[in-house]
């Protein structure tokens, strides 16, 4: 009994003496005591760490972060040293500028730390506008031996019913992919925006993610410039930028060199404007897949501008699955510079994996596509203009204007393939293109198109 209450004495100082202590080595967390109760934090917040005694403490942040709107991520309690786990001090800092009336709070990763994050959900709404500078380097776990089991290996960054925010900065995020590239199972995308708008995404380097660099799905409202993504091209699905179900979307200034598409548009996107890209290696732009499963796609209003396809797979392609439905409609391509590209122009409306897809009787229709001014060099492997519609829906209006696509070997020619496409060509087109369909086809004559 008394040695019971012994223990329990000294229990109580220890733990006396852990708040004190504590308390002192949080004093830059201070008033986030009160807001870090987040309701979607998968992450449960542990006590502070003590500054390791052989480093000298860091110089405190030149201005209060809660007098100006900023909150440097080292002053909740990261590291940056890229081996310490800094996750929970980012999502304090994400929680504390998240739930700030600040117009226009801002997180900052700054220059010359490298921070290493777990797989997190960074949840809204916010009270106002964030932006998070990222003008250090930010990296997960090194592969699957590090990355700890309990926690989802589907994704790394995401972000999540965000009302407005700007993920900018000179900094890099490094998806340290290469350890996952030839493994089945892997983080399915770097970053990914989930139901949020208004979004900005500029100046950063993005690479070497274990899959898919950037995802955008149920966002409206995306503004990305001035950004590069890289990563070998031979690691398998590591598309650019992949938007889904997501409207409203610029896409300018960027470089993407990669080893799947540059930009994939999946179904539900409307209202694209991709202009002034750089692609190159990797799968150049595709517009799909769409229709898998017998799914229903609407894709419309897209259009690539002033853009460089450097020795692609594919320049601009659009993709359909036997047996979905709904539609493609309204897409431009227009002004692109295609160099050594193997399929500049394609439409397959046979796209299939496993070479076991039956025909099927529906397809997404693919109709008003417009090519103008496609100039350049394509790889005679394969042909540089591939029209490959649906036996039961056509595709209609296909239109090309001053394409001119010269072989990249002199001495050998590939022909435009064709089937059930539409079209009508404005001016003469290099090579010569004979297979196009005149007028509207018989089958949709009084055939009821479901639009979307
Ligand atoms: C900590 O927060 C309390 C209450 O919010 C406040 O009174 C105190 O001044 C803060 N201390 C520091 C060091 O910021
Ligand atoms: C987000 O954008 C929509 C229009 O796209 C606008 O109505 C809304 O006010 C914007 N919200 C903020 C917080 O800027
Ligand atoms: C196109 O993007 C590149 C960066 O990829 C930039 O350097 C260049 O200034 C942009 N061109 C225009 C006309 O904006
Ligand atoms: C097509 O999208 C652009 C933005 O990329 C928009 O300005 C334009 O109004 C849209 N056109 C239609 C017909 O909706
Ligand atoms: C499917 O249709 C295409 C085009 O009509 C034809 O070439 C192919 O042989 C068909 N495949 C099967 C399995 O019926
Ligand atoms: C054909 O497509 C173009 C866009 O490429 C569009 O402007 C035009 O209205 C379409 N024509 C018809 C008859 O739908």
């Amino acid at each position: 009994m008394k040695n019971c209450k012994f223990s329990l004495l000294v229990f109580c100082i220890s733990f006396f003496c852990f708040l004190l202590v504590s308390n002192q080595a949080c004093r830059w967390h201070n008033h986030t005591k009160q807001t870090y109760s987040h309701k979607q934090s998968h992450i449960s917040p542990r006590p502070c760490s003590l500054p390791d005694p052989t480093t000298p403490p860091e110089e405190p942040p030149t201005k209060p972060y809660h007098s100006s709107g900023i909150f440097d991520v080292r002053s909740f309690g990261a590291v940056g040293d890229g081996q310490t786990d800094d996750t929970v001090a980012f999502k304090m800092a994400w929680d504390t500028a998240c739930q700030s009336d600040e117009s226009a709070a801002r997180i900052l990763v700054p220059q010359g730390f490298s921070f290493m994050i777990q797989s997190t959900i960074f949840t809204g709404p916010c009270l106002g506008g964030l932006v998070l500078q990222v003008d250090g380097t930010l990296v997960p776990p090194d592969g699957p031996g590090s990355w700890p089991k309990h926690i989802s290996r589907h994704q790394w960054l995401v972000f999540y019913r965000i009302n407005e925010m700007s993920l900018q900065g000179g900094g890099v995020i490094d998806g340290r992919g290469e350890k996952w590239w030839n493994l089945p199972c892997k983080p399915h995308r770097a970053i990914r925006f989930f139901m949020s708008s208004n979004l900005t995404v500029q100046g950063l380097k993005i690479k070497n993610s274990p899959q898919f660099h950037f995802r955008f799905d149920s966002c409206r409202n995306v503004h990305i410039e001035s950004i590069s993504i890289s990563s070998p091209a031979k690691s398998p699905n590591t598309d650019g930028i992949h938007i889904e179900k997501t409207y409203d979307v610029q896409i300018y200034n960027s470089v993407i060199s990669n080893g799947d598409d540059c930009v994939s548009i999946g179904s539900g996107c409307y209202d694209v404007n991709i202009r002034n890209l750089t692609c190159g290696p990797g799968h150049g732009i595709s517009i799909g897949s769409l229709g898998n499963h017998n799914s229903r796609a609407c894709v419309s209003n897209i259009t690539v501008r002033d853009s460089i396809m450097k020795g692609t797979d594919n320049g601009v392609r659009i993709k359909t699955w036997q047996g979905g439905s709904g539609s493609v409609s309204g897409v431009t391509f227009s002004n692109i510079h295609m160099d050594n590209v193997r399929n500049p122009i394609m439409i397959d409306q046979y796209y299939c994996l496993t070479k076991r897809c039956t025909n099927q009787t529906s397809a997404v229709f693919v109709s008003d596509i417009l090519y103008s001014n496609i100039k350049g060099t394509y790889d005679v492997r394969s042909s540089p203009m591939h029209f490959a519609c649906s036996d039961a829906l056509p595709c209609t209006n296909l239109t090309l204007s001053e394409v001119e696509l010269l072989p990249a070997v002199r001495y050998k020619v590939s022909d435009p393939y064709c089937w059930n496409a539409y079209g009508e060509l404005l001016t003469r087109t290099i090579p010569p293109v004979s297979c196009l369909l005149d007028g509207v086809p018989r089958s949709l004559l009084g055939h009821e198109i479901e639009r979307c």
